[in-house]
């Protein structure tokens, strides 16, 4: 980066950041000068929370830049936000960057970049370097931060940027981040996995765990409840691992009981919580807590003991199956629900059974369930006895036809009770209704109109539809 080294730029993070934001903003406007218009971004993200709240952080550089933001793939500035974890969220990439070919054509302003997990990958750079050339920027999942830097380089040279680190070097606090919503914010409390499940392509494309410290989240926090934030969510692949790399250690319950203290925060999520870690005391904690919403997401990924060993997944059937037991005796109001994954090399049907037994037992809220997909660097890409096509549909649809029934039984046990209600959107179909949660994360619809956005009401839930009520508010 050699081309602005004479300027007086800030050595340090954030304030680097800045400075690049502010001289974007400065070719930005002059192009907006030219156009005699605003210059327009759309941001298309696949994939996790994770990169969800990646694509907020995104949001607010360019908005800080003067993009004004837009649902639609014409725009000036288009970004995909990738996802890895499995190989037809890559093809879909493929398929949309092919489609923008010629929109570049026409617009010769437009600029593209990539970013995410997918990127990450080397054969996935090589690829762009070789038949995309028209894609801008490309980076990773360490260097979001950077995004205002590379940005900035891009639009001073001719160049394609790629700029993908192996690891990630500093957690940068303190850069803008856009909500989607002004009631509720993701929080990412530690980076990457190092759990390295068989299948998983995440640890290689996200790195070790990295937990941030707990002063530097509450500050997050109470920045964010004193701008009327009422619910968070505290985001990481594990985050029941969360502190064991600081000094002094901090457990993921302690963290939670800090976040229970801030003032105006009214509900606290999480996720992911992987099962191997989950303690005795997170189940206390959430016992005794009036923020910690009833809903725990707790990846089965599959219900054969045996198919768990050759996952690394590190528990049994029966582990799963009395944690889940522990979890609805502490807090039986709890929804818990999961990941599954049918197709697993080596999956008998007999190992289906065994997962069919979990979800009838444990009676999940509501379940996420995949077919197997091969990732390359992975142990499970090189396994024998991988799962023929024609009888990894066959389970998929065995296993969704059980999480179903199972669900809507389970979903429905709330029809007729009076429930708290925090108020997301004007229902997208009808705009006489309101669209919100309740603690346990079921979506409920009732009359209403936008100024109730933000609110926690009471609800009569009328009437259950499958995996939604249909209700009406008390006052
Ligand atoms: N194939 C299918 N599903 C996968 N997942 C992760 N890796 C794969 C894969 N290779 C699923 C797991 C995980 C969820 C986010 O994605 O169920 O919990
Ligand atoms: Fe992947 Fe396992 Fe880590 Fe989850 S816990 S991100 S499935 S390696």
């Amino acid at each position: 980066m050699s081309n602005y080294a004479s300027l007086d730029i800030p050595a340090n993070e954030p304030e680097r950041q800045f400075y690049f934001i502010d001289k974007c903003r400065e070719i930005i406007s002059e192009k907006e000068n030219t156009l005699g218009r605003k210059l327009t971004c759309g941001i298309f993200t696949f994939g996790c929370q994770m990169n969800f709240h990646d694509s907020e952080k995104i949001i607010a550089i360019l908005d800080q830049i003067g993009f004004e933001h837009t649902e639609s793939e014409n725009a000036d500035f288009v970004l995909y936000n990738t996802c890895t974890v499995r190989e037809n969220a890559n093809e879909r990439v493929y398929g949309r960057l092919g489609q923008l070919k010629p929109k570049k054509k026409k617009n010769p302003h437009m600029l593209i970049a990539l970013c995410g997990c997918m990127m990450q990958e080397e054969h996935v750079v090589q690829k762009i370097r070789k038949s995309y050339k028209y894609v801008d920027i490309v980076f990773g999942t360490h260097n979001i931060y950077k995004f205002a830097e590379l940005l900035y380089t891009r639009l001073t040279s001719d160049d394609q940027i790629i700029d993908i680190w192996e690891e990630a070097k500093e957690i940068v606090e303190d850069l803008p981040v856009e909500r989607k919503y002004s009631f509720k914010a993701g929080v990412n409390i530690m980076y990457g996995c190092n759990n390295f499940c068989s299948y998983c392509i995440v640890p290689y494309v996200r790195g070790r765990e990295r937990s941030r410290k707990p002063e530097d989240i509450i500050k997050e926090i109470e920045a964010f409840a004193k701008d009327g934030v009422k619910e968070i969510m505290l985001l990481g692949q594990n985050v029941n691992s969360y502190g064991k790399n600081l000094s002094p250690n901090v457990t993921f319950s302690e963290l939670l009981r800090m976040v229970e203290e801030i003032q105006g925060i009214e509900r606290i999520r999480f996720m992911t919580s992987h099962p191997k870690d989950l303690s005795d005391e997170l189940i206390e904690t959430m016992k005794n807590s009036k923020k910690i919403c009833r809903h725990i997401h707790l990846p089965l990924q599959s219900g054969s003991t045996e198919i768990l060993a050759r996952m690394n997944r590190r528990y049994t059937k029966e582990d799963y199956l009395k944690l889940a037991d522990k979890i609805k005796t502490a807090m039986p109001d709890i929804a818990i629900t999961t990941d599954i994954i049918v197709g697993f090399p080596g999956e008998t049907d007999e190992d289906l059974e065994e997962t069919l037994d979990v979800v009838r037992k444990v009676g999940f809220d509501s379940a996420f369930t995949f077919q197997y997909s091969k990732r390359s660097g992975t142990p499970a890409a090189t396994m024998d006895n991988q799962v023929t096509d024609e009888d990894m549909t066959r389970r998929f649809n065995k296993l969704l036809a059980v999480v179903q029934e199972v669900a809507a039984e389970r979903t429905g046990r709330w029809e007729g009770g009076i429930y708290p209600v925090l108020v997301e959107e004007v229902n997208t179909h009808d705009s006489s209704m309101v669209t919100g949660r309740l603690s346990n994360n079921t979506v409920v619809h009732f009359p209403g109109d936008e100024s109730l956005i933000g609110q926690i009401v009471n609800v009569k839930l009328n009437e259950c539809k499958g995996f939604y009520y249909i209700g009406e508010e008390i006052i």
